[in-house]
Order: structure tokens, then sequence, then C-alpha cells
């Protein structure tokens, strides 16, 4: 049994929280619900509209929801004592880039040519084509200016044989209408518009993107969502969730004693089979007719990092990868083209994409387009790497108002900042998993709908990117049939989320019945700061370690990875509330020299004294090149090689 540990102070947020949420009831048929979420459903056909008595038939006071089933939404100071001296709004990496190098060369109306007709340089442009996810087809080199015939054209310029310019330019080469595989005569079809910036969390986008979200709440009557919780740990099975609808990560529920939810993907069918046969967004977009488009600012983007195969055909009609794979890539883009973004020229990643959706949604006025941008580099290693962007995306999205008036726009992040002391923030523990999501609709579906009104009302609760990919869904298939009219709530069969755009079924939104492994969870539990100078402290670790150890076996890893041997115990809350008699604890471990890694997990200890890591082990501080002799995604958290040579370049999402 566990000594009876000291209450030593409540932690910060109780101060803090202002607001609670009251269970009124116990919705028995929110059971109904549970089990459609929960159970593999994989059957085709029209979709079900739940009604409101199909789950309010019978509220019996039966059951009262527990304690463990609530959700206490977090409300916070954003600028609290603890994050201010992690923030820095003055970080700017182009504060010395040089305003007045413009780019020698244009691509103008298809066609290259120079900037200024006089100039004394050499310039040669050439094509790049996709070939493979990780190799481009390129074209030979031409030195007249005149009509290109790819997206992703190399400009290159010499003096006196020496290369002293490099440059990539995009266009988008628009192609002929699609032929809609369904019948969409009587389909009222928008735009939707996707821009997602890696690692930003919904307190970190209120401190770094003022101006946009200034633009977005006030001129395009966007609703601020500030109660996303993602469903993994990095970008994958976050962008996995949003774009296939699949869980990769298991929801470990052995807190509440019940059996978990298996991940619908293995790590092998997920990485080394193609993806092309999986319904993605993309391809149900296309079957709709749309004309899609996919940048990712890194050439291993969500699908493909660290050696997954991606797509063989992929389903974007528009793929920036060619410019990814020249630009990082060996034999490639050349030196001077592989620097044009490093800083001289005042041009970043972000604005590459911006520019090449930019061109996407000027090529195709008169038909339906889905776009999805994914903006790694700004925010993936730092806290302070958004907030000089701010201007960049308020003016892509004046500049091109009036195509955004008339789509749905979605500014959202896949997870928080992962990296970094901040994260030992109360703020920054937080911000891990909850998301940034901010979404415009149309404007002539603001007056006219009550969609604005239902959005208000559902952002007020728990959310995760499978109700954004319904909401999408609802979009394209559902709302689209309806001119946007629909109210109810809507099942799609087969997706675990519930689209924000209309009413959400009437249950308190937890982290139970919504598909959130708990370690995640953003709902808040009282807990209390107690001893960790004492015996069953460090059998937690101890258990911890363990539980690591067991996961580097499993995945084959013993051999190459050090056995993780606990040092101590940097924080042990309690929670006030026993589960069923075992006491509850968050606890973050630290690991022997030469790791010393910090793991932070959900330990219970049951009435017999038998301690049960609950759930995933995180890592929680930066283990940078350290694991580079694994190429597991899974397993890189919990691996410290025992060869610190053997690096190869790898870079976790
Ligand atoms: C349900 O429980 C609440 C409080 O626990 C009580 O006030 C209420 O009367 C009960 N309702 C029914 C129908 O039993
Ligand atoms: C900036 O670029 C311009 C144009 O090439 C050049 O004349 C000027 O010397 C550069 N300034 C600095 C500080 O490098
Ligand atoms: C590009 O083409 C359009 C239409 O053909 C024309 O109006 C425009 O002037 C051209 N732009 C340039 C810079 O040549
Ligand atoms: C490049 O030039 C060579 C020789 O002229 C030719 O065989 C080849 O097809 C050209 N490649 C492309 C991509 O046009
Ligand atoms: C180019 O090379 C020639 C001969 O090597 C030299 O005279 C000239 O100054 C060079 N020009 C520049 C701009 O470096
Ligand atoms: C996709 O489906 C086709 C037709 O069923 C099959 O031939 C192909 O092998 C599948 N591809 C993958 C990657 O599973
Ligand atoms: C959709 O709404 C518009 C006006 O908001 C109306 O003109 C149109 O007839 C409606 N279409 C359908 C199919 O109801
Ligand atoms: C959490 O703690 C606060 C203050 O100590 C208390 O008022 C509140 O009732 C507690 N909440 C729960 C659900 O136990
Ligand atoms: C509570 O614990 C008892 C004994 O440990 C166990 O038999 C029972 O199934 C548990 N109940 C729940 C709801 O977990």
């Amino acid at each position: 049994m566990l000594e009876t540990p000291e209450q030593i102070q409540h932690i910060p947020w109780r101060s803090i929280t202002r607001k609670r949420f009251f269970v009124a009831f116990f919705v028995v048929l929110g059971l109904t619900i549970l089990i459609s979420v929960y159970t593999p459903l994989y059957y085709f056909g029209s979709y079900q509209q739940i009604f409101q008595v199909s789950f309010r038939q019978k509220s019996e006071n039966r059951t009262k929801m527990s304690y463990w089933e609530q959700c206490e939404l977090p409300i916070y100071d954003f600028y609290n004592d603890e994050i201010i001296p992690y923030v820095n709004p003055n970080v700017n990496p182009l504060s010395r880039c040089n305003a007045s190098l413009k780019p020698l060369t244009t691509l103008i109306n298809g066609s290259w040519g120079l900037k200024d007709k006089k100039l004394k340089l050499e310039c040669r442009t050439r094509c790049h084509w996709r070939e493979s996810e990780r190799r481009n087809k390129i074209g030979n080199w031409s030195y007249q200016p005149g009509p290109v015939d790819c997206e992703v054209l190399e400009a290159v310029c010499a003096e006196n044989n020496t290369d002293v310019y490099g440059y990539l330019h995009t266009q988008i080469l628009p192609t002929p209408p699609r032929k809609p595989k369904v019948e969409t005569k009587n389909l009222k079809q928008y735009d939707v518009t996707v821009i997602l910036v890696d690692s930003l969390a919904y307190s970190q986008a209120r401190r770094s993107l003022p101006r946009t979200i200034s633009y977005m709440t006030n001129h395009m009557d966007a609703v601020l969502f500030p109660y996303v919780n993602k469903v993994g740990d990095n970008s994958r099975p976050n962008g996995v969730a949003l774009w296939f609808g699949k869980l990769l990560q298991k929801i470990d529920r052995s807190l509440f004693d019940e059996e978990s939810i298996m991940a619908d993907w293995t790590h092998n069918y997920m990485c080394h089979v193609f993806k092309d046969n999986e319904t993605s967004l993309f391809h149900e977009f296309q079957k709709y007719g749309y004309k899609t488009l996919l940048a990712e600012d890194w050439a291993e983007g969500t699908l493909n990092w660290p050696n997954c195969k991606g797509f063989n055909k992929p389903p974007f009609d528009h793929y920036m990868r060619p410019f990814q794979n020249a630009l990082e890539r060996k034999n490639h883009g050349l030196d001077v083209t592989k620097r044009h973004l490093k800083g001289q020229m005042c041009r970043e990643h972000h604005h590459t994409m911006l520019d090449y959706l930019g061109q996407f949604l000027d090529a195709y006025p008169d038909q339906k387009k889905f776009s999805w941008v994914w903006a790694i580099n700004l925010g993936h290693d730092t806290e302070n790497g958004i907030a000089h962007s701010d201007n960049d995306f308020y003016n892509f999205m004046v500049k091109h108002r009036q195509q955004l008036d008339n789509s749905f726009v979605v500014f959202v992040g896949d997870h928080g900042l992962r990296f970094g002391g901040v994260r030992k923030t109360f703020v920054g523990a937080l911000d891990v998993n909850n998301p940034f999501l901010a979404i415009s609709i149309p404007k002539e579906l603001r007056k006219t709908t009550k969609i604005l009104d239902h959005m208000k009302e559902n952002a007020k609760k728990l959310q995760t990117h499978f109700d954004t990919r319904s909401a999408i869904l609802d979009i394209l298939k559902f709302q689209s049939a309806s001119n946007f009219t629909d109210t109810k709530p809507l099942e799609i069969p087969g997706e675990r989320g519930y689209s924000y755009l209309r009413e959400q079924p009437s249950i308190i939104r937890n982290c139970k019945n919504t598909p959130i492994p708990y370690q995640y969870c953003i709902c808040q539990f009282n807990k209390t700061t107690v001893s960790t100078d004492n015996k069953v402290a460090l059998s937690i670790g101890e258990h911890i370690a363990n539980s690591v150890n067991e996961q580097l076996k499993e995945g084959n890893f013993a051999e190459d990875c050090i056995e993780m041997k606990v040092d101590r115990i940097l924080s042990l809350l309690k929670y006030d509330q026993s589960m069923n008699g075992s006491d509850v604890y968050s606890v973050v471990a630290e690991m022997k020299k030469p790791s010393q890694a910090d793991f932070k997990a959900n330990v219970k200890v049951l009435p017999t004294g038998k301690i049960k890591v609950l759930g995933m082990v995180e890592r929680a501080n930066s283990y940078k090149r350290t694991a580079d002799c694994i190429a597991s995604e899974h397993h890189r958290p919990y691996c410290y090689c025992k060869n610190q040579q053997s690096a190869t370049t790898m870079k976790s999402t």
C-alpha cells in the first residue's frame, strides 16, 4: 500500500479555473454512441441521421456519471507567469535578410524569363517532375527563356561560370475538369481550404498569430475551437485521423478497467504498403469532381517519414513534393538552389507553399477545389517560430479574400509543441495536447444558415481531429445535399467523429467517449503534488522504466538501445479521486545517465499495492540525435543508442 502522501500544494490550474462543467444527467443511450464509435463498422451505404429521441429515450438515473467521466475543460491565462519567460514575439529568422534581393528570374504565364533583360549573368532553368515520393525526374537545362511544362522550375544564374543565384519557381498547370464519379448535379459544392501549421497549439496561436486570428474572426466570421484534443503523439497519427479517419495509436483504457481499443493499422501496414487503396479525403474530393492539392514543406512529409512508402499514385492533382525533393535530396537541386531558402532572400518555406496555394486558387476560378497546406518548418522545434509569420498568413488571406470568402477555410494545428522546457509549464504541458482550430464558412452561408450557431455551441466542447474530418465529409457529402440546412446530429458509418457543423449527440464529451488516448486528455482533474521521497514513488519509476524496456524488447531494439534505469522522480501528482479503490498518479521520471531521458506516464496503484502503467509512456524531454541508430517512429522516444556514433540523418515529426 502507498504511504499517506503529504499534501503540499494544489497545482496551479485550480486557482485559474473559473468555469466548470456539471453533469446534469447521464444519458444511458449515450452507450449507443460509444458502441458505434468503438466498434469498427465497415459497412457502406447511405448515412443515418441520429435523432434526439433515439438516444434520449430514457434518461434513467441508474448510473450516475462517475467522476472519471466528467470533463472540466481548461480555462487559463495564456500569458501566466510560468510561460512568459519562454515567449518571445520578437524572434525573426529573417531579421538579417536582404529585402532588396529579388528573384532575378521569373515564371509568368507558363514561361520563364529574366527580371532584367540587361542582366549580365548567364541564367538557365530546368524542370523537376515527380517520379516517386523520394525522387524527381529532372529535365535538361534550358538557356533560352520560353515556355515551361512543369510546376516546379529550378533557375540558376552564373557569373564567370560560377553559380551565384538559385531559385525554385512554381506554377499550376491547370488540367481539364474532372468528371465526378457520383451525381453532383443537386449538390451545393464549395471549396475547402486547409492550412495546417505543424505543432501549433491553441494558446500558442493566440499568442503568435493575433493579426491572422483577428482577420479570420472578424472579416471571415471564423469560429475558434479552444478544446481540440490531439489523438496521437506526433504528426502522423493526427494526420492519418484527419486524412483517413484511422487510429494509429492504441487507446489504452485500463484506467477505466476496460478493454483497449486497438489501432486500425499496424506500423508495418502503415509504413510498408502503399496507401493508394485507402480512401483518403483527397480521394473522396476527387470522386466528387474536385481538384486537389497537397503542399508539405518537408520532403519526407506526413506519410513518408522515416522510411515509409506513402502513395504510389498520389490522389493530388497538384503536389508540391518535387519542390521539396529538389531542395532537400542528394543529386536533385544544385547547392546554390538549396541555399535559397536559408535566409538571405527573405523567403521561407511557408512563403513557397502559400505561393503555390495562391496559384492553385487562381488557376481554377470555375472548378471546385480541395487544398491542404502543411507547414512543418515554422513551429516544429520552438515556441517562438511562428509569430513572425503572422503577417504572411494575414497577407495571404487578404490577397485571396474573394476566393476564401467563398470557401470553407480551416486553419489548424496537428498537435502542440513537443520539445523544450516549456513543456514543463502548465500551459506548455496543455499546449502539446491541444492543437489550434479556427474555421470560417462561405460568406453566403453565414447569415442564411444555422451553421455558425452550431459551431459556436460545439466549440464549447471537447473536439478531436476525427470530428474535423467528419465536418469536412459533411461539407462534401451531406450538407451539400441539403443546401447546408441540416441541423440534426450525423453519424457517418465507419467514422469516429461527429460533424460540428450541426448539433452533435448531446452527451458530455470526455476522454472516454471520444477516441482520445487518455495520456493526452485535456480534461482537468484535481490532483495534488505528493512526496517523491519514498519507496513507492521509486517503485512507480521502476515500473515506468520497465514499461519502456518492454517496448524496446517487443520492437527488437534491445540490441541497439540501452536498458533504461530510473534515477529519480521529477514530479508525482496524485488524482484526488481514486478509481474503484486504486490510486491514480501522473508521474514524470528521469532515467539514469547517460540517457537522462524524462518519461511521463499515468499509473494506477491497486489496493493490493500492485502498480500498473496506464497507456503509453511519453518522452518528456528532447532526444535529439541520441536515438538515430533506429528508425521506428514509435520506439525512438524510448531509445538511447548504445553506439552514439551510428547516426543517420533523421528528423522526427
Ligand atoms: C436523478 O438524480 C438527481 C440527482 O442525483 C435527482 O435530483 C433527480 O430527481 C433524479 N431523477 C430521477 C428521475 O430519478
Ligand atoms: C542587398 O542586395 C542588394 C541588391 O543585390 C545589394 O546591392 C546590397 O548590397 C545588399 N545589401 C546587403 C547588406 O548585403
Ligand atoms: C498573362 O496572360 C494574361 C492572359 O493571357 C495577360 O492578360 C497578362 O498580361 C499576361 N501577363 C504577363 C506578365 O505577360
Ligand atoms: C535531355 O537531353 C537528352 C539529349 O539531348 C535527351 O536524350 C533527353 O531525352 C532529354 N531529357 C529530357 C527530360 O528532355
Ligand atoms: C570574369 O573573368 C575574367 C577573366 O577571368 C575577369 O577578367 C573578369 O574580371 C571576371 N569578371 C567578374 C565579374 O568576376
Ligand atoms: C490495390 O488494389 C488493387 C486491386 O484490388 C490491387 O491489385 C493492388 O495490389 C492493391 N495495391 C495495394 C498497394 O494494396
Ligand atoms: C439553396 O438555397 C438557395 C438560397 O439560399 C436557393 O436559391 C436554392 O434554391 C436552394 N437549393 C436547394 C436545392 O434547396
Ligand atoms: C476540485 O477541487 C476544488 C478546489 O479544491 C473543489 O472545489 C472541487 O469540488 C474539486 N472538484 C472535483 C470534481 O472534485
Ligand atoms: C472494481 O474492483 C473490483 C475488485 O478489484 C473488481 O472486481 C471490479 O470489477 C471493479 N469494478 C470496476 C467497475 O472496475
